[in-house]
């Protein structure tokens, strides 16, 4: 999509990946990909805010030569420095080495360091105004949303809020880049999630103090450097990030995530059983196999419900390796504050209950109640592992229910 002017003398100069598979090298986005945001505003000074990956510069510089010559730029935005958003600087640097790169104190070293650029480099304090003509620019510090040189951009004139990594979310533009203006918002909403699980989440209390910060700004626009841009409703975005955000302290709704693995069927059977139990106390569960499904995917779901059911066989004396995997990535999100429950088959030792216990031992979860059983379980060990199923999304209620008979 070429350039969309966001409000007089501001346009989005973005650029939609739908080629890298893996965002940051880890998390999948062939089929959702991703939107690069860059932002041109054309003033007497000219301005460009927040680059693009280095895979892309092509493609953004195609975007910046449709409105201006590279020679005419004067200032680069530079508001963090993680490579989505800076890997085109050293072609963009070649080509414009009259502008003046605009950024942090944490920022200017990082510059040197990734992309040996020294000189022409401006650093820019907290509150600090800069006048582009008609329009002015503020900065921002948000440390840590999300590297510690992060900072947000605030066009004053029209109250456009340049927040790159806060607010955004994966998901290439689907032909439209305003909230009013997506057909399918959930898709989006989804995917902010997914983005803020993946990428921001370890920062969550710096996302608060981001958005305590900025609270006091008018903003009209929330322009982030991923996904959608808010102008109808800036206000949702910020909530849904506060929320998100609150939930790396506080106890999420009721909800189950069932992440289960099997070899052969019998964890798998037993699975359904419980499945079938949590349904019939009526709370929402969210199923998982912890093999064939990216931790991208789960770990939206852990932060968002209350319980975790880890359902999984042993495997030489240990944890099914696919599972162990999966908490691997819960503990680096350090999602704690949860109840848990375990459910898995073994064959003559066991181990997996022991191993799983102590992976998570970091977490401190609350261990409602387990259940191992040997080889296939039987009808009557199914029927007790509906029963465990129910009781475990019950014990999730504000009120502890009563089993009916
Ligand atoms: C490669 C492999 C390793 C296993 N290691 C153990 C083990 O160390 N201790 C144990 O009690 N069972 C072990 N088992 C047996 C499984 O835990 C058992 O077959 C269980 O019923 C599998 O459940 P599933 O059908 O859900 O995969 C192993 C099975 C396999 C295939
Ligand atoms: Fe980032
Ligand atoms: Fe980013």
């Amino acid at each position: 999509m070429p350039a969309i002017e966001i409000r007089p003398d501001i346009y989005w100069i973005g650029v939609n990946d739908r080629t890298t598979d893996l965002f940051e090298g880890m998390w999948p986005i062939t089929e959702e990909g991703v939107s690069y945001n860059s932002y041109l505003i054309l003033d007497e000074k000219k301005a460009l805010i927040d680059i693009t990956r280095n895979t892309q510069e092509a493609n953004l510089l195609a975007q910046l030569q449709g409105r201006l010559d590279c020679h005419e730029l004067d200032y680069i935005v530079v508001n963090h420095m993680e490579p989505d958003h800076t890997g085109a600087l050293r072609v963009l640097r070649s080509l414009a080495p009259q502008a003046t790169i605009l950024c942090s104190a944490k920022a200017q070293a990082m510059l040197k360091d990734y992309y040996g650029i020294t000189d022409n480099v401006q650093v820019v304090a907290d509150g600090e105004t800069l006048s582009l003509g008609k329009h002015q620019l503020q900065f921002h510090m948000i440390p840590f949303v999300h590297w510690p040189e992060t900072m947000a951009t605030y066009e004053t004139t029209e109250k456009v809020l340049f927040s790159c990594d806060a607010f955004g979310g994966y998901g290439a533009l689907r032909g439209s880049i305003f909230d009013d203006q997506a057909v399918d918002l959930a898709h989006y909403e989804r995917e902010a999630l997914r983005y803020y699980v993946n990428i921001v989440a370890r920062f969550s209390q710096p996302t608060l103090n981001a958005i305590k910060k900025l609270g006091g700004i008018e903003i009209a626009v929330v322009a982030p450097s991923h996904g959608l841009i808010w102008r109808r409703d800036t206000k949702r975005i910020i909530e849904l990030y506060r929320q998100w955000a609150l939930l790396a302290t506080n106890q999420p709704d009721p909800g189950v995530t069932l992440i289960y693995g099997s070899m052969y069927g019998n964890t798998e059977a037993m699975m359904n059983a419980v499945a079938q139990g949590i349904s019939r106390a009526g709370v929402p569960v969210e199923i998982f196999n912890a093999a064939r499904t990216h931790a991208s995917y789960i770990l939206p779901s852990v932060w968002t419900h209350s319980g975790v059911m880890i359902g999984a066989p042993t495997y030489e004396v240990g944890l099914f390796t696919p599972m162990a995997e999966q908490l691997r990535y819960i503990i680096e999100k350090r999602i704690s504050n949860r109840k848990a429950a375990f459910f898995g088959s073994y064959g003559w030792s066991g181990g997996a209950l022991k191993t799983a216990k102590q992976l998570v031992e970091p977490l401190k979860w609350e261990w409602v109640e387990t259940l191992e059983f040997q080889g296939r379980a039987t009808l009557e060990q199914l029927a007790e592992g509906e029963a465990f199923g129910y009781r475990f999304a019950e014990s999730l209620k504000p009120q502890q229910g009563v089993i009916p008979q």
